[in-house]
């Protein structure tokens, strides 16, 4: 897929507010600073469209971007983030459950999660709950320039078998790096592929 144009739409922060046409679209997801704005950027070939930032907890709405007039790229605040209160987390799990429950438009979420670190249960439980909840996922491993080659390798080989404990079949997954703009064609032929289902 060639990105023709890539436009931010709209924040909101409940999915009742969130775009009402029925454009497919595709959310990211994932832990506070695993690189899910960087992602969108890369993607897109655009430098700021979604913001970065250093520090965890810089998205903290349901950002829609349309791409090529045909489909929205939704970018999500990262979970696990521990600085914030326990009032404000269990808003926030409610804020997210909420737009993964009720949008309809959702084609796929990708949950994102960064290579260098061993499967962690907080992504673990999120992928349990999209699959109770029939949601199709696919991974995204992030920061690959971080690893050499062989060391990539044998992460996704464990994060694969860890997986191969609970699932049956494995979701698709797509190894990226936003830096060294790795993964890009993968993951977007695979939502031209779903887009035309
Ligand atoms: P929140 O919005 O806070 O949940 O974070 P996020 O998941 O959107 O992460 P963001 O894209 O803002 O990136 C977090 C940090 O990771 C930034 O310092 C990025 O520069 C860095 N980063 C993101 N992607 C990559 C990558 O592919 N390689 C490397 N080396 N660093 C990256
Ligand atoms: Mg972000």
């Amino acid at each position: 897929m060639k990105i023709k144009s890539a436009e931010f739409v709209m924040s909101n922060s409940e999915v009742a507010k969130c775009p009402k046409n029925r454009i497919p679209e595709y959310a990211f997801i994932g832990r506070s600073n695993v690189g899910k704005s960087s992602l969108i950027n890369m993607l897109t070939d655009r430098k700021s469209l979604a913001k970065t930032s250093g520090r965890p907890g810089k998205t903290q709405l349901i950002n829609h971007f349309i791409i090529n007039d045909e489909w929205y790229l939704v970018d999500l605040p990262g979970y696990g983030y521990a600085r914030v209160s326990k009032t404000s987390k269990k808003k926030f799990q409610k804020f997210i459950t909420n737009y993964f429950e009720q949008r309809q438009q959702l084609v796929s979420a990708f949950v994102l999660v960064d290579i260098r670190h061993k499967p962690q249960t907080i992504d673990l439980e999120f992928m349990q709950y999209l699959g109770e909840n029939g949601i199709p996922f696919g991974i995204i491993f992030t920061k690959a320039d971080k690893l050499k080659p062989n060391a990539i390798d044998n992460h996704v080989e464990d994060y694969c078998k860890e997986l191969l404990k609970t699932w049956e079949e494995l979701p698709p997954y797509f190894i990226t790096s936003s830096s060294k703009k790795i993964g890009q064609d993968d993951v977007l032929n695979f939502i031209d592929a779903t887009n035309e289902e």
